[in-house]
């Protein structure tokens, strides 16, 4: 396997180079490529549609090389589309971060500046925390803070698809006309119906802006067309060449999602113990001589394989020698872009067995284009039949349900339809998405373990509606790693490190207090370590307190030892515990909170910062519940100042949450 190769900068056409023809431009800032999906769908669609405009698709990443370049380019835009996914606490994709950051925070740019900007936005999400955040959202808007609290911190303040709302509400403020209201994907629901909708509101005011007035036409339906991407079938002698590329320099200057760098496993450990029924790794990459550097509190994502098991199933669906050695190229035999595609190939050359072990998504749901893929390579006409009605508007509910609801994977679905057996160069473009990283909360401090990564993670073993077991990708292939303890040979993964705003007071005597049942604890082990360093290092600490929760002492108390030290060195001051399974009633974080009420008020009225790690859904959401409970009756102030009051600590940095 080899390093994914660089983005290459898109060679952008002119945009004010007047040839008659209107111009549109289209953003996507994606993280796992559905944002990017949509940009090239909608692309694709207006070409038809529109035959006297043009189109591009741009990476937001590479529209600009710095805010200046931001600026300029986006004056001269008359109509841009914007699709912005939203993931973790309310944070922009990696690939938007530095425009989001530009544009909400970047200074002024002139009082209406984007007048002659018409736009729409997209925003791809997950509407699970609407609720919290849309109250969070209103606030800030009916506080008019919404242009001042970009000063702070503005990732920390809500989550779900508040970028794709905030930008589609600047680009307003700032003089931009809106074509359409804001769309927002829920991805936990059909992000593609959601998609359909939107678009069939900026067909009519794209219509006005794009044809000519005597142009009456009616546009004919469009069929997408399936992407195909050119392979070429190599010589297997080849194959091992190809595949011992690998190394940890990678020769770029930047480490990323795009330029990841292989670190071996150092050390692996089960953290729970054998009476429990779960587990958990205790995983450490060896960052020596790889030049990655990492801070307290940083991210790790980490390029896993898919089991072999998964891989043999995804070879004999696809009918082909697992030892097929081909190169995948998005362009055809004279360099010219397929589809208007500017990206570079999805991999490089390497065998189909490890083109599915290291780049091949098999165990999501398949979106619905995927099913018309299949369908275009389908053998048997009443399987055909049967996937595209699945994919049609007739067919919406089925596919809610058999695919969606039931969460069949993509290798469940093409057992399903045995004879769809679409060639490889479809399969990579159109069939299979793209493995993605999973993200982790470091667990260590680079004071304490400066060339080493700490993961903390939990093994994902959930049966899922169909009676499948998910074993999740990543996870099942840290519990099963070989560390370099073991052997010579060890198990290594291409990693990256990704900042996060989870950070320690710069001032060490500021209180803390943290939040983190489960492999929520992970950060905070780094910040006990961080902690720790730096009172050896001579430096004085405020009090802290951690609220940690498991199941039971016996079983899942992770890091117990270590904990156990941190309160007698002095790292930590106050551990307060809540097992959820010892007693009669459950106990959690929550309730452990509720009777230290009074602690808790008085951390906060002497400036405390609060941290929250862990599941967002529940945890997180009841938590915060908590919190707004104890500033209520310790402060005696009433819900809407309690609500407003939390709102300042988020705002403030003082309230951060490292949630998924
Ligand atoms: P449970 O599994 O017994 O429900 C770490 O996973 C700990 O978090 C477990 O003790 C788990 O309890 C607990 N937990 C589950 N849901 C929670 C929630 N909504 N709030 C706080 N803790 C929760």
């Amino acid at each position: 396997p080899l390093e994914p190769p660089k983005r290459l900068l898109e060679k952008l056409p002119e945009i004010d180079v007047d040839d008659g023809t209107k111009k549109v431009t289209i953003f996507f800032g994606t993280q796992t490529g559905t944002a990017e999906g949509f940009a090239k769908a909608i692309a694709e669609e207006a070409k038809v549609r529109y035959d006297k405009a043009t189109f591009r698709v741009v990476d937001l990443d590479d529209y600009a090389a710095d805010d200046d370049e931001y600026e300029e380019r986006f004056k001269k835009e008359s109509i841009a589309i914007f699709f912005l996914a939203t993931y973790g606490d309310g944070e922009p994709t990696d690939n938007a971060a530095r425009f989001y950051k530009w544009f909400t925070e970047g200074g002024e740019k002139g009082e209406g500046w984007l007048k002659n900007l018409q736009y729409g936005v997209f925003g791809l999400g997950n509407r699970q925390y609407e609720h919290f955040n849309k109250v969070c959202f209103e606030f800030m808007h009916s506080s008019g803070f919404l242009s001042f609290q970009f000063h702070f911190n503005p990732m920390s303040v809500c989550q779900l698809m508040q970028v794709a709302k905030v930008v589609d509400d600047m680009l307003s403020d700032q003089g931009g006309k809106r074509l359409v209201p804001v769309g927002l994907g829920d991805d936990d629901q059909c992000i593609e119906d959601d998609f359909t909708a939107w678009k069939e509101e900026l067909w009519p005011p794209l219509d006005h802006l794009l044809r000519d007035e005597d142009d009456t036409a009616v546009s004919t339906p469009y069929t997408a067309a399936v992407l195909e991407y050119r392979v070429v079938i190599r010589d297997p002698l080849e194959a091992s060449v190809d595949e011992k590329k690998w190394n940890n320099v990678n020769g770029h200057a930047t480490v990323d999602a795009q330029h990841p760098v292989r670190a071996n496993v150092a050390v692996r450990k089960e953290l729970h113990t054998p009476a429990s029924d779960r587990s958990c790794t205790h995983l450490e990459f060896d960052i020596s001589s790889t030049g990655v550097t990492y801070e307290t509190g940083d991210h790790v994502g980490v390029y896993c394989e898919n089991l072999s098991e998964t891989v043999e199933e995804a070879i004999r669906l696809i009918g082909l020698s697992p030892d097929t050695h081909f190169s995948i190229h998005t362009d055809d035999e004279d360099g010219k872009p397929l589809s208007g595609s500017s990206l570079p190939p999805p991999f490089p050359p390497c065998t189909l067995r490890t083109a599915i072990t290291r780049y091949a998504d098999v165990l999501s749901s398949p979106k619905k284009s995927v099913l018309l893929a299949l369908a275009a390579h389908a053998s048997d006409p009443s399987e055909a039949d049967r996937l595209r009605h699945l994919a049609s508007p007739a067919g919406k509910d089925e596919y809610s349900e058999w695919v969606i609801t039931s969460q069949r994977s993509l290798l469940e679905v093409m057992t399903e339809f045995p004879s769809a057996k679409p060639p490889l160069g479809v399969f990579f473009a159109a069939v299979a998405p793209r493995l993605q990283p999973r993200f982790y909360s470091i667990s260590s401090s680079p004071r304490m373990a400066p060339t080493r990564i700490h993961v903390t993670c939990a093994l994902v073993h959930d049966k899922i509606p169909t009676g499948r077991i998910h074993k999740g990708v990543c996870s099942t292939w840290m519990k099963n790693a070989v560390p370099l303890e073991k052997s010579q040979d060890c198990s290594w993964a291409p990693i990256f490190v990704r900042q996060s705003n989870f950070r320690l007071p710069v001032d060490t005597k500021v209180p803390i207090i943290m939040i983190g049942p489960g492999t929520g604890l992970a950060p905070f082990r780094g910040f006990l370590q961080e902690r720790l360093a730096l009172k050896e290092g001579g430096a004085e600490l405020g009090p802290s307190v951690l609220f940690f929760g498991c199941r039971n002492r016996h079983m899942d108390y992770i890091y117990e030892d270590e904990l156990n030290q941190f309160i007698n060195t002095g790292a930590l001051s106050e551990l307060i515990v809540a097992f959820s399974r010892e007693g009669p009633t459950k106990e959690y974080v929550q309730h452990k909170m509720m009777d230290k009420a009074s602690e808790i008020w008085s951390m906060i009225s002497q400036g405390a910062y609060i941290y929250v790690c862990g599941d967002a859904k529940g945890m997180a959401r009841d938590v915060h519940r908590a919190l707004h409970t104890i500033l209520q009756e310790q402060g005696s102030l009433d819900s809407s100042q309690a609500e407003g009051m939390v709102k300042n600590l988020q705002m403030t940095g003082r309230y951060l949450r490292d949630v998924w």
